[in-house]
């Protein structure tokens, strides 16, 4: 039977512990001593192992822990130990934070292109979400064949995995959810649904409009691409959104703004602001 040991277990955490689970895994759950993931997961009928005892723990260990505090956590309980593989499900802390690691140990992305409870959710649906597969130092020649169980133990094979770089899922990441997804489109969202409330109308249909319609919007997108999209909608909307995203977003200033979005990111500039947001990481060195 494969074993894994998980450290942290919040969003990502309870999602890989219960599919690697129902995958046949082995699963361990450790944290640190004064947080609550321990007693939750013994609750869930999970082992638990100390974070003091780690450095002589078998099989591989994913750090599911925020990505800010992973260097204080490696650099407390993990440095030091016998030849390992450690498992990310981000590559930010290894891009910008670079954990101690011994030159014996495999650096591996698993990275779930969703929340831990979409990866649940779709894995008891028989389904899963997509992954990003990476492999940053490879010192035990089975990096990749530990990426590829785990990626299907949590179910991402059932939709598809990408190989790519830590480097490259990072920073295409953090652009997407800066500009996109956490960026521009919660702004539009909120703002032109109180646009409509000040101008009279019931907030629910603003909402609905602006919202509720947008899942429609992006669901043809994700099957038709943008211009099938365009295609499929009604002639005042195509128009009207012709004519509209140019008032809004002119082309030339978005491409300007995401460009300095991006060098903040490339530079490590955004990682030295999410810095202070832990005393724990005070002492780790952002590069480059
Ligand atoms: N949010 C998502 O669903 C999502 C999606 C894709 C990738 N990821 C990646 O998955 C990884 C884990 O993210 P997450 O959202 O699952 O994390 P999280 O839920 O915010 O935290 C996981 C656990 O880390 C522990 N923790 C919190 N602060 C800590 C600290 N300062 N030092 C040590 N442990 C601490 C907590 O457990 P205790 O209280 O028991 O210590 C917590 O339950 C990250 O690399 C993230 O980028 C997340």
């Amino acid at each position: 039977m494969r074993e894994i040991t998980l450290a942290g277990y919040g969003n990502q955490g309870k999602a890989w512990a219960d599919n690697l689970r129902d995958s046949g895994w082995k699963v361990r759950i450790t944290g640190r001593p004064d947080g609550k993931g321990i007693a939750q997961a013994k609750a869930a009928g999970f082992a638990t192992v100390d974070a003091q005892d780690l450095r002589s723990i078998e099989g591989p260990i994913a750090l599911l822990l925020p990505d800010e505090s992973i260097p204080g956590f490696f650099a407390a309980y993990l440095q030091g130990g016998e030849r390992r593989q450690f498992l990310f499900a981000h590559g930010f802390a290894v891009t910008f934070f670079r954990p101690p690691i011994s030159t014996t140990d495999d650096l591996i992305l698993v990275a779930p292109k969703g929340i831990g409870q979409k990866l649940r959710e779709n894995y008891l649906a028989g389904s899963g979400v997509m992954g990003v597969l990476a492999v940053d130092t490879e010192q035990s020649g089975r990096a990749w064949e530990t990426a590829e169980a785990v990626a299907e133990g949590l179910g991402l094979l059932r939709v598809g995995v990408l190989r790519s770089t830590f480097a490259a899922e990072t920073k295409a990441d953090l652009l997407s959810e800066q500009v996109v997804l956490c960026g521009a489109v919660p702004r539009l969202v909120q703002e032109t649904t109180d646009f409509l409330v000040r101008k009279g109308i019931d907030r629910r249909l603003a909402s609905y409009e602006c919202l509720n319609e947008l899942k429609l919007i992006v669901d043809m997108m994700v099957e038709h691409g943008v211009d099938g999209m365009m295609s499929r909608v009604s002639t005042a909307a195509r128009v009207g959104g012709e004519r509209a995203r140019d008032v809004i977003l002119p082309k030339a200033e978005l491409e300007a703004r995401t460009e300095k979005l991006w060098r903040d990111i490339e530079s490590g500039a955004f990682a030295r602001s999410l810095e202070n947001k832990l005393a724990t990481t005070r002492e780790t060195e952002i590069h480059p």
